[in-house]
């Protein structure tokens, strides 16, 4: 997993819960790394998987909604960092189905040893997409929190379900629409 996903979730903690939360989730994983991470650094999945456990335990926030609020805060980031990533594209749905074949495939040049979840459209229209997400790091929560900043990043109002083909979440297919489209049409 690339550091930048590291430093700015411990940003994030920090903001949230404060330096101390930072430093006691540090100090409570075992860590390869020593909890130092570098932005453009690759650290084990499991040092990740660690401090959003602790943290969860902390804070009795569950990890899928930890990885939630992470993923608000990392849109942000994408923003800044890959403005022009985005505006290639005007619509949501568009960037979404864009992610496997376009989005991912420009990260992956950046970072080569990214570690990447597959996503295989199911079925698509003009305002609706049903997407399936595999990766063994189960990280679909982290997926549905970019796929709304998406939207709100367009202004367009949407519906996004999600059902475990695999319950432990390393199989998942989202169904999502663009209701602000459907409206119009009747
Ligand atoms: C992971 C970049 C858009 C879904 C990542 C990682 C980076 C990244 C750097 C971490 C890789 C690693 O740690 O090795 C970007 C950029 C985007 C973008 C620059 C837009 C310009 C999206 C969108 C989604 C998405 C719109 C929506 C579903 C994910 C997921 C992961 C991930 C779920 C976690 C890894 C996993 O589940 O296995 N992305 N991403 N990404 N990205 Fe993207």
């Amino acid at each position: 997993m690339k550091g930048i996903v590291f430093t700015e979730f411990l940003e994030l903690v920090e903001e949230k819960f404060g330096l101390e939360m930072v430093d006691d989730i540090i100090t409570a994983s075992e860590l390869e790394s020593g909890g130092a991470y570098t932005a453009v650094g690759t650290y084990k999945f499991s040092e990740m998987v660690q401090l959003l456990t602790h943290l969860s335990e902390r804070t009795q926030l569950s990890v899928d909604d930890l990885l939630y609020t992470y993923a608000l805060h990392f849109f942000k980031v994408i923003q800044r960092s890959y403005p022009g990533l985005l505006n290639t594209y005007s619509d949501p749905i568009e960037l979404i189905a864009s992610i496997e074949n376009h989005i991912h495939v420009e990260v992956r040049k950046i970072y080569p040893d990214a570690q990447l979840p597959i996503f295989k459209i199911v079925k698509r229209s003009e305002n609706t997409l049903i997407l399936d997400y595999l990766s063994s790091r189960a990280m679909y929560s982290f997926g549905l929190g970019l796929m709304h900043e998406s939207f709100n990043y367009f202004n367009k109002n949407f519906k996004i379900d999600f059902e475990k083909i695999k319950e432990d979440g390393t199989y998942v297919r989202f169904f999502i629409v663009n209701t602000d489209e459907n409206s119009e049409s009747g």
